[in-house]
């Protein structure tokens, strides 16, 4: 505690030294997030991280995240320097979407309209038509579907096959997949509702679909802390990071929150929701990032960026 105040104090000044921002994601250690706070940062789903690194002010992003959002705001803001606590937090669906593969595979249908999660790189974000974040995933794939359009879906599968079932849109897909949400089991989501009747489920997309088909909300992290907020029941059960419930925590007082059984035995498993590589953001990281740059800055070379910025273009003037 006295230690995490030293650093937190050492931040505050550097951020000010450096003309400085903070951007965290809900899924990093509570203590990121209540210092994102303190300091005028953000914390917020990857739509809102993108769009308030874009309009920051401040010449300089500290992103606590994982690299797709880092890429994602230094293409969005090439004049700014971005930094990141590491540069190893990476993302099992960047991951297992290697650009020549997926480039490949898009090569094989090239009458189809190429919609990517944000949650992967630079390159392969280059060779899409349109980016989407969970939060704006729905809407988007509803007017490509409407206009007609044959869409190629990828990375995550569950998010994809939600997608399916909620437009009526048919999407050829790419297999990936989070290896945190993959892990929440419906069975043992459905004792732990039975034990407690009257909770609510929370899901986020990611997760398999028959988890999906519990859950009373579906949604991105910035959603799901809504719905904390607005459904009328004292207990949640939550299926996503347990980053989250920092958030929730503050949205919702006085509310009750479960996590999502991950094991298929009924028990909750302490760790396993949370994902290893936003686990990787300490004050340690963030204080070194700021006082020295090499080794955490994102650089995405301008070829890349310029193609990239194009369909995340799109989805921000689309979310407008
Ligand atoms: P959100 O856009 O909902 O914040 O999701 C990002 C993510 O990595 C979820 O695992
Ligand atoms: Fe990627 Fe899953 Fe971690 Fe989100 S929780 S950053 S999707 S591995």
């Amino acid at each position: 505690e006295a230690e995490q105040q030293v650093y937190k104090e050492r931040i505050k000044r550097l951020l000010k030294e450096k003309n400085a921002v903070l951007v965290a994601h809900y899924y990093t250690d509570p203590v990121i997030q209540a210092l994102a706070e303190e300091t005028n940062g953000c914390v917020a789903d990857s739509l809102e991280m993108a769009r308030f690194g874009r309009d920051a002010k401040e010449q300089t992003l500290i992103v606590a995240g994982v690299k797709f959002m880092g890429e994602t705001a230094k293409i969005l803001s090439p004049e700014k320097t971005v930094l990141m606590p590491t540069l190893e937090a990476t993302c099992s669906l960047d991951l297992g979407c290697p650009i020549d593969k997926f480039s490949a595979f898009c090569d094989e249908h090239p009458d189809h309209t190429v919609v990517v999660y944000a949650n992967t790189s630079a390159a392969v974000k280059a060779r899409a038509d349109w980016v989407v974040t969970s939060s704006i995933a729905l809407e988007i794939v509803e007017h490509l579907d409407s206009q007609g359009k044959k869409i190629l879906w990828g990375p995550d599968r569950h998010l994809g096959a939600y997608i399916e079932k909620q437009t009526g849109a048919e999407m050829l897909m790419w297999q990936g997949a989070c290896i945190v949400h993959d892990e929440f089991k419906a069975r043992a989501l459905a004792s732990l509702k039975q034990q407690y009747p009257d909770a609510a489920i929370l899901v986020h997309p990611e997760s398999p679909a028959n988890v999906v088909a519990m859950a009373d909300a579906v949604g991105s992290t910035s959603q799901l802390i809504k719905a904390a907020q607005t459904l009328p029941n004292k207990r949640l059960i939550v299926a996503t990071d347990k980053g989250i419930f920092y958030k929730m925590q503050q949205a919702a007082p006085g509310k009750i929150f479960l996590e999502a059984p991950t094991g298929g035995n009924g028990a909750t498993c302490k760790s396993c929701a949370h994902c290893p590589w936003m686990a990787m953001n300490g004050l340690d990281a963030i204080e070194q990032a700021l006082t020295d740059n090499s080794g955490h800055e994102i650089f995405v070379d301008e070829a890349t960026r310029v193609k990239a910025m194009i369909p995340l273009n799109r989805m921000l003037d689309f979310a407008a």
